[in-house]
């Protein structure tokens, strides 16, 4: 099935680990040209070899780019621009879930993560919206989590913040329509990503002992996945290049759970 995403230019932020990394896999596999970006330099260049290896006709490239710092996001955009033309995918991927209750939430700390979760969004979209209106269209893929609509105490910062983004992505899907720019958002559950490797790690600091396997099948259990396992970068990535293609043409101001169905809400 040709999903429509030869030569076009997609960037996909966060994409030196996790799903950001198999996102931009899936979709230089469908023919698409992609910017990978990131903090870590190191981290960001082993990726950039290993996508040039796996798919070795591709075109890609990587740039070191913190999506919080406005003037490195609007580099990024024109560097690509620059090289390809324009851009007619975006994936704002880059981030992170903040572990912490009410109680130990500091001011700072709230900022912090209400920085992060809208930012991220709104200095890539920003900085791609003019190019995407000048190519008659494109797609913005926001990468969201079920506890938008699903908090968790333990989580709680993260979660209100993912609320927010569930409002902002419809709030531009109406406003860009116009323009043929559609908004979608992923509600992602669990997956086993650079952020669950983090989390492993604490647990053997902490005196853990069980073999990463085990440990995040124990994890698996503890949140109910119907599905009783947590999932794969891919299985995100797959439903990012949907929401990318031609396939999703009527299909903006959206959200799609890829939670092994956790979300316990209709
Ligand atoms: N895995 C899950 O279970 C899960 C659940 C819900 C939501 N999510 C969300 O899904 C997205 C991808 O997560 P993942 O699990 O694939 O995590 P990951 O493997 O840790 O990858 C995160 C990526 O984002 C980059 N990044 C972080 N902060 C950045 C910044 N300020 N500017 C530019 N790049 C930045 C990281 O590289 P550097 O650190 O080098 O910058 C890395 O490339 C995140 O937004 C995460 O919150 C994941």
């Amino acid at each position: 099935m040709d999903l429509g995403l030869k030569g076009k230019v997609a960037i996909v932020t966060g994409g030196s680990s996790g799903i950001g990394l198999a996102t931009a896999g899936l979709l230089l596999a469908e023919g698409a040209r992609v910017a990978i970006c990131a903090r870590g330099e190191e981290r960001l260049q082993a990726a950039l070899l290993k996508l040039q290896a796996e798919y070795v006709d591709a075109e890609v490239m990587a740039m070191p780019c913190n999506v919080l710092d406005e003037k490195e996001v609007q580099q990024l955009a024109q560097a690509v621009i620059q090289r390809w033309g324009g851009v007619d995918i975006l994936v704002n991927n880059a981030g992170r879930g903040r572990q912490s209750t009410f109680k130990d939430t500091t001011d700072e700390a709230w900022k912090e993560e209400l920085n992060l979760k809208f930012f991220s969004l709104i200095y890539p979209i920003r900085a791609v919206y003019s190019s995407m209106k000048e190519r008659a269209g494109g797609r913005i893929i926001n990468i969201n989590a079920i506890l938008g609509r699903q908090p968790e105490p333990h989580m709680v910062a993260t979660s209100a913040a993912r609320s927010g983004v569930l409002n902002l992505t419809k709030s531009l899907s109406t406003e860009f329509a116009p323009d043929n720019i559609l908004v979608n958002c992923i509600n992602v559950g669990t997956i086993n990503s650079g952020q669950w490797g983090l989390r492993y790690q604490k647990y053997l600091q902490a005196g853990g002992t069980l073999p990463e396997e085990e440990w995040l099948h124990q994890e698996a259990s503890k949140r109910y996945i119907p599905l009783g396992r947590v999932g794969l970068p891919e299985e995100v990535g797959h439903a990012i290049v949907f929401l990318a293609s031609a396939g999703a043409s009527y299909i903006t101001g959206a959200s799609l759970d890829v939670d092994g169905g956790t979300g316990r809400y209709v």
